[in-house]
């Protein structure tokens, strides 16, 4: 019975997306062919098929023990990608990324620089909670990390702002400290790539606050076109 509910829950969740791209008309096939879409309801329809897909995940043995893989959020089609490290306990819960007291931090951060949530996509490295917030091992990054690949080939977005040490350390493929790689614009995925601390670890050392200022500042310059620094190329190294 629970499955069949399961599966009403689902249908009319899909029917509610339809409607809302397509008003009253009925779609069963999604082939962007057949539907002559346009470049961003396919994205739209790209990150929903993704989502589903990874909604089964049992990749790595964290999916034993989540209760909502936490895919992420916002407008796919922003040119403004935000990525953290993994849910914490309230974003397991919820399934929503950045829903604790880091993501409060984090909201207050974005205004700052004028931003919010709608106008970015925000997800993370790992999609499920580590037991405890402890550090991702190894094994759950590589299980992962495809499906946070997947994410920026579908949003292909112009801006990134990675949020503390795990995710840029996938994200760059190093084990360097985050103050070595602060501070800096990156060109990465065909984006401009500013790394910051993590809200989490501001919360914790608040002497980390003056630092994060002034990233996130050169990230706004990035995302206004005003920046005109030096831009470390990792795409073309
Ligand atoms: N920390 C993260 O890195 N991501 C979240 O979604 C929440 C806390």
């Amino acid at each position: 019975m629970d499955a069949f509910i399961d599966l009403l829950e689902k249908t009319k969740d899909l029917l509610a997306v339809q409607q809302q791209l397509y008003g009253d008309r009925i779609f069963v096939d999604f082939s962007a062919e057949q539907l002559a879409l346009s470049s961003s309801e396919h994205t739209f329809l790209s990150m929903i098929d993704l989502s589903n897909k990874v909604s089964t995940c049992h990749k790595c043995p964290l999916a034993k023990m989540r209760r909502h893989v936490v895919f992420g959020e916002g407008d796919v089609n922003s040119d403004i990608l935000l990525i953290g490290e993994a849910p914490g306990f309230h974003e397991d819960q919820r399934g929503k990324p950045f829903v604790g007291e880091a993501g409060q931090l984090l909201d207050k951060i974005l205004a700052a620089i004028n931003l919010n949530r709608k106008n970015l996509y925000i997800t993370n490295v790992l999609k499920c909670r580590p037991p405890k917030n402890r550090d991702p091992e190894p094994y759950e990054r590589a299980a992962c990390f495809p499906i946070l690949q997947k994410q920026i080939e579908i949003i292909k977005p112009k801006y990134i702002l990675v949020l503390g040490r795990i995710a840029a350390h996938v994200l760059l493929n190093t084990s360097r400290p985050l103050s070595n790689l602060r501070n800096r614009v990156y060109r990465k995925y065909g984006a401009l790539m500013v790394i910051t601390y993590h809200p989490a670890a501001l919360l914790r050392n608040a002497n980390l606050k003056r630092d994060t200022w002034e990233d996130v500042q050169v990230f706004q310059k990035c995302f206004s076109g005003t920046y005109n620094g030096d831009v470390i190329d990792l795409d073309n190294l």
